[in-house]
């Protein structure tokens, strides 16, 4: 199987989206079909010129990703936004907690835009800042609250990285888990980690990159009644994971990685740390999509890869060296329909209403949030630099 043999199905634009009935789009958002759609992109970033600096994450659409000054995961997406104070408009082709961190980094004069509002990550989304401070109660109550650093995955919300910093915790992204977590544990004697909101990132760090075993591990349900977890398993563990999983990476199984390995000799498996631990553990080699890019930037001819993240990058990879074999990881179509959202129309509409003074869809953090969560980012930027990856 390669990429180039999936059938081609684009998800994620279904007719009743918000953006697409048009509530987040005053003005009229160009047709799919316009055939002027490249042209009007290329004339308003020219006529933006220096003013503005156009960010894609590697999930992103290649028709967007022609227009990005730079693309990167999320972790280099931060530092690249916190890198252009000169730009008056940072333009973000991700999701929304993305452009949140980007709005935090950057100086206040700065406006970052999201070109869809409704690009947002249902990762994200599992932890509401409401169910982590009853979370954090249940904690005081249990009697360890006091020995808990909070750490959360870039993937959550700006309260949510706030609620970080004024607990002593810090942001972390797929690149520097590791690096992350050593320095939580450092923070307190006996410390504990509160890890949100991607339970399978927490996991295959905690057990696959740092030794520690799968009973360290508890899982905290924010549906259940203190957890789901007895005061006793709260005491015992180092690592209390949040219960939230990533709906693409989530969908790669064991099973297709030994059909896999039956089928193609000599096939390397490549994965993201946001898959399961079943799935992690059957891996060659797991790391952040910077890390998987340059895994196969240096691979050598005629090899052959079956990478399980997100389609639109895996299939940029299989079409940038066609001197490897260079499959996805499912038998299934599947994008992460949040970030597709993001398509040319959207970009187009969002450049051009800049050109024309009109700033839309702009991404505000309030002041108290921006100053906390700052706290937490800035603890992660200051950590040693480290690629996740097990090999
Ligand atoms: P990274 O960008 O940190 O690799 O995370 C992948 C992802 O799922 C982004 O939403
Ligand atoms: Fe969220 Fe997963 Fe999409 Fe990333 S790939 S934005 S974690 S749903």
């Amino acid at each position: 199987m390669t990429t180039t043999d999936l059938p081609l199905l684009v998800l994620g634009r279904g007719a009743d989206s918000k953006s697409e009935r048009g509530v987040d789009c005053p003005g009229s958002l160009p047709s799919a079909s316009d055939p002027d759609l490249v042209a009007r992109a290329r004339a308003a970033k020219e006529a933006l010129g220096e003013r503005v600096f156009v960010l894609g994450h590697h999930y992103q659409r290649d028709e967007v990703i022609a227009f990005a000054d730079v693309t990167g995961d999320s972790f280099k997406l931060a530092r690249d936004a916190a890198g252009r104070p000169d730009a008056e408009f940072i333009v973000f082709c991700g999701v929304h907690f993305m452009a949140e961190s980007a709005d935090i980094l950057t100086g206040p004069e700065q406006k970052v835009i999201l070109p869809d509002l409704a690009a947002g990550c249902s990762m994200s989304d599992m932890a509401r800042i409401g169910q982590v401070e009853d979370a954090w109660d249940a904690l005081v109550e249990a009697g360890v609250a006091d020995s808990v650093v909070p750490v959360t995955y870039m993937n959550s919300s700006a309260d949510i990285k706030a609620f970080c910093g004024r607990n002593g915790g810090a942001v972390c992204t797929s690149s520097n888990a590791q690096v992350a977590l050593e320095w939580a544990f450092e923070q307190k004697p006996d410390a504990k980690v509160l890890f949100m909101p991607d339970q399978h990132l927490g996991r295959n760090t905690a057990v696959l990159q740092m030794g520690l075993s799968l009973d360290d591990c508890v899982l905290w349900d924010p549906h259940r009644a203190n957890g789901g977890l007895t005061t006793g398993q709260l005491e015992a563990a180092r690592v209390i994971l949040w219960r939230g999983h990533c709906s693409v990476h989530g969908r790669f199984t064991p099973e297709v990685v030994d059909e896999l390995r039956a089928t193609v000799p000599g096939i390397q498996i490549l994965v993201h740390p946001e898959c399961r631990y079943e799935v992690v553990t059957k891996a060659d080699l797991v790391g952040s999509t910077e890390f998987i890019i340059n895994t196969i930037e240096a691979a050598r001819s005629g090899s052959s890869w079956a990478i399980g993240t997100e389609l639109n990058l895996v299939q940029r990879l299989a079409n940038a060296h066609p001197d490897k074999n260079v499959t996805f990881l499912d038998k299934t179509v599947c994008y992460c329909s949040t970030m597709n959202r993001i398509d040319l129309p959207h970009f187009v509409w969002a450049m051009e209403s800049l050109v024309a003074g009109q700033v839309v869809n702009q991404i505000q953090v309030d002041v108290d949030t921006e100053k906390w969560a700052l706290v937490a980012l800035q603890r992660m930027l200051d950590l040693p630099a480290k690629t996740a990856a097990k090999d």
